[in-house]
């Protein structure tokens, strides 16, 4: 099978036939393999390039580099890899190997294998595709395990036994859900059942890894997708058990019943139609997570999960210290989980200023943010019950810039301070200086002169002598 010439980027394939033409002259193969195939017959964009080197991967980077006129040399001689950069973009060699494909793996002295092998090793069918670069067979695709065809049926697959390609690398059960999620593929019944049999095996898999993954997982166009798979597969309970707790809590909405974490994964998916940005998401999907601790059952009012926000604040600590996350993503998702059902609160008429000041004082320059979390938060069924809930909040928002407006206007002052006005009016530090300094902001804000030092300057020579000879007059009685 042939990749059609068209299916490589023109920008590529200068690059890859200087990698083929290499090989040719040395006389090792070398093929382009995994996510670079994939995504080229899925006519996706494609950026870091993986090879895979049936022979010494290390020192065919080294002649690459050379010849390609590449920068940033790394070598792994253990592990048979090494990458290097042209211009952005990476290039990835691997030697083709026996064993276990995984590159830390614990087992680095690895048999050198052939490109079937190679390919049998790897994780997922549509990943285990390789292309050749040689000048006779350029473009030709080895498809040992049926990717192609996976590609078309959308479907995500393990090329060995599911159990043994697992048991290879347990991270590969979150792959499966990753892949899912990115390719909108679903995931074979198999690799399913072996992925929940196999789960408790990413206990040997680090927190970094695994919260990579999980990253990846978020960052898709709709999260819920991967998420749900681990949800099925029991994997969340091993790497998110708070998460995979809200499963069955139930939840009341005026129109439905739907659980707690059928709720996060409808706001989180909200929320990833309106920003990409992994801190935000992540809030989105933990905002809720104190919600099964705190549940109660209320005559008349039916499931009420009081306090839930500071409950959730307190998990996040243990959260972010076991995922291993950074200190920026515990002080804002604990500030957006804190904060998330306060601007509902401020929804009516007699909410006063002071109310809304101490929000915004609250939530700093994440006042955005938490807005747009509110807004995702909102997961009725009814469109007209979403319209009005959207309404609340503009009108919150605009309640908002009206009291910052207010704010700013409160802070600002003449341009021409105290000392200055003594100066030009011979007087003394009193009343009357502070009276001066007013007339000159009441005149600025009623448009009579621009906010500017000069103008209010002319205009306060203008009106001294009038309102001191009136100070003296009242003096005088
Ligand atoms: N691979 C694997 N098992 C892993 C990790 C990677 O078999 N645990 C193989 C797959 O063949 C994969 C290739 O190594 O295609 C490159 O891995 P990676 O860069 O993580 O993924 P890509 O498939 O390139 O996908 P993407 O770039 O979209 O993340």
């Amino acid at each position: 099978m042939n990749a059609n010439r068209h299916e490589i980027p023109s920008e590529d394939i200068a690059l890859l036939e200087a990698v083929g033409n290499l090989a040719d002259e040395i006389e090792v193969e070398v093929y382009a393999v995994g996510g670079y195939v994939r995504d080229l017959i899925l006519e996706k964009p494609t950026r870091d390039i993986d090879f895979v080197v049936i022979g010494e991967g290390p020192s065919f980077a080294r002649q690459a580099k050379q010849r390609l006129g590449g920068h940033g040399l790394v070598v792994y001689d253990r592990f048979g890899t090494s990458s290097f950069l042209v211009d952005r973009q990476k290039l990835e060699f691997v030697s083709a190997r026996k064993e276990s494909y995984q590159s830390d793996s614990r087992k680095p002295d690895v048999e050198a294998g052939d490109l079937e092998t190679d390919l049998s090793r790897r994780d997922f069918t549509v990943n285990a595709m390789a292309m050749n670069l040689g000048r006779l067979r350029f473009g030709e695709i080895t498809d040992p395990y049926r990717g192609r065809s996976d590609l078309t049926r959308r479907l995500i697959r393990t090329p060995l036994e599911p159990e043994q390609t697992f048991s290879d690398d347990p991270l590969r059960i979150m792959r499966a859900a990753r892949f899912a999620g990115q390719l909108e593929f679903k995931v074979e019944a198999d690799t399913l059942t072996a992925m929940e049999e196999k789960r408790e095996r990413l206990a040997i898999v680090s927190q970094e890894r695994i919260t990579d993954e999980f990253m990846k997982i978020l960052s898709h166009q709709k999260p819920s997708v991967g998420l749900r798979i681990l949800q099925r597969t029991r994997v969340l309970e091993i790497i998110f058990p708070e998460l995979a707790a809200q499963v069955g809590v139930d939840q009341r909405d005026a129109y439905h019943h739907k659980d707690v974490f059928e709720h996060t994964m409808k706001v989180l998916d909200n929320l990833a139609m309106m920003s990409d940005r992994p801190l935000l998401r992540f809030s989105a999907l933990v905002h809720d997570i104190g919600k099964p601790r705190v549940k109660r059952f209320l005559e008349g009012t039916g499931w009420t999960f009081h306090g839930h926000e500071l409950v959730g604040v307190r998990m996040l600590n243990r959260i972010c210290q076991r995922m291993k996350l950074s200190k920026e993503y515990l002080s804002y998702s604990k500030k957006l989980t804190q904060l998330h059902m306060r601007p509902i609160q401020l929804i009516g008429e007699e909410v006063t200023d002071s109310a809304i000041r101490r929000l915004l004082f609250q939530a700093g320059d994440e006042i955005e943010d938490l807005m747009m979390l509110c807004r995702a938060d909102i997961t009725s069924g009814n469109p007209r019950r979403v319209a009005r809930h959207l309404q609340n909040f503009d009108a919150v928002a605009a309640r908002m810039r009206e009291v910052e407006e207010k704010d700013r206007m409160r802070a600002f002052q003449s341009p021409v301070r105290g000392d200055e006005i003594m100066e030009l009016c011979g007087l003394k530090p009193g009343p009357l200086v502070g009276r001066l300094k007013k007339m000159i902001e009441e005149a600025i804000l009623d448009g009579l002169i621009p906010n500017d030092h000069d103008e209010a300057r002319a205009y306060l020579l203008d009106v001294k002598d009038e309102v001191l000879s009136r100070d003296r007059e009242d003096a005088h009685g």
